[in-house]
């Protein structure tokens, strides 16, 4: 039996030199050294050997026991750093690879355009004046010519409020008379720009939020011919120098005369397209010289003073300029939208 046990830790040990993973090492670990594994139930069988062979046995059976459980730490030792290093190998960091990028944030199109335009009037002297969201039916409407039962107000559908009288902006304008109030009676070269709101149902054409800039100027001596070339000036650094622009007459009830300022289309260059309705012009404001009676509302006397104003949508310019065709994209918060700007 001795011979057969030294036989058999050969074997083992033969085979343990062959063992090159962790896995497999755990196999031989059970099936020579565990409860029931070769060696140990060769030990238990001591007691089958006659009485005095039996400690010549039992040492050498300890002792091989003892190499073999030496043999296998030496083994598991060489195994696990093996892997580790194998581990390394494949998981190398290279430290010279260039870092990935990190995506940036940036401006949403709106505020881009709108800082375009500040910058633009900037230049020509208008400082930006910021009005109130939430306005009264006396400063969105009534000071502003247009009584409770005029018909413009139709263009305009409005979200009130439960108290009366009080309603979100339906334009940028009313921001006039409040700019009046506070420098009458000294000239005045602003825009107003902001968030008006529409009770509206929501289109590709129409959104029930959008941006306004409504411009000011009030003084002594100004006239259509200011109104004309100031507004002018500012289509040409918006849109290009030898962009031509056109005025159209039309009807505000707060300017009067009023008109619209178009600007050659550009998308097609003025022959005509699906943007422009193949008219080759683009609307891009309404304007006209202050009304009297606005500029009486804000404390003007109209007998002295004269003014012209002005109010444009920067999603709809920003929609010209690009050929954006639904107004949804801007408040809708689809980043596939937002990012090519
Ligand atoms: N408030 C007008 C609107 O919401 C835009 C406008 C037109 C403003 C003419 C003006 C103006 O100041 O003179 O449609």
């Amino acid at each position: 039996m001795l011979n057969q046990l030294e036989q058999l830790a050969q074997k083992a040990l033969a085979e343990l030199n062959a063992i090159a993973d962790s896995k497999s090492l755990t196999g031989w670990h059970i099936q020579y050294l565990g409860k029931k594994g070769e060696i140990t139930l060769m030990l238990r069988r001591v007691g089958e050997l006659p009485r005095e062979e039996r400690p010549a046995f039992g040492k050498r059976a300890n002792e091989l026991k003892r190499e073999l459980e030496a043999a296998h730490d030496r083994r598991a030792a060489e195994i696990k750093a093996q892997e580790m290093e194998k581990a390394f190998a494949e998981n190398a960091l290279d430290v010279t690879l260039p870092g990935r990028p990190v995506r940036r944030g940036h401006l949403h199109p709106s505020t881009q355009v709108l800082r375009r335009i500040y910058q633009i009037w900037a230049e020509m002297g208008f400082q930006v004046y910021r009005a109130r969201d939430v306005e009264t039916d006396e400063y969105n409407f009534q000071l502003l010519n247009i009584p409770p039962h005029h018909p413009a107000r139709e263009m305009q559908d409005t979200f009130y409020t439960t108290t009366d009288g009080v309603l979100l902006r339906t334009h940028t304008s009313p921001g006039q008379i409040h700019a009046m109030h506070e420098y009458a009676p000294d000239p005045v070269r602003i825009i107003l720009p902001g968030m008006c709101y529409r009770h509206e149902q929501i289109t590709a054409r129409s959104e029930i939020q959008f941006h306004q800039v409504e411009g000011l100027a009030i003084g002594r001596n100004i006239r259509m011919t200011d109104l004309k070339g100031t507004l002018t000036a500012f289509a040409q650094r918006l849109f290009g120098e030898n962009k031509p622009t056109r005025f159209r007459a039309s009807y505000f009830p707060f300017t009067e005369p009023s008109a619209e300022m178009d600007v050659q289309c550009i998308i097609c260059g003025g022959k005509g397209c699906k943007t422009c309705k193949y008219t080759g012009w683009l609307e891009i404001l309404g304007c006209g010289m202050v009304h009297p009676t606005v500029l009486r509302n804000g404390g003007y006397d109209p007998e002295i003073y004269t003014g012209f104003a002005f109010g444009m949508g920067p999603e709809r310019i920003t929609m010209l300029k690009h050929g954006i065709e639904d107004i949804r994209y801007f408040w809708g918060n689809d980043l596939r939208f937002l990012r090519q700007f």
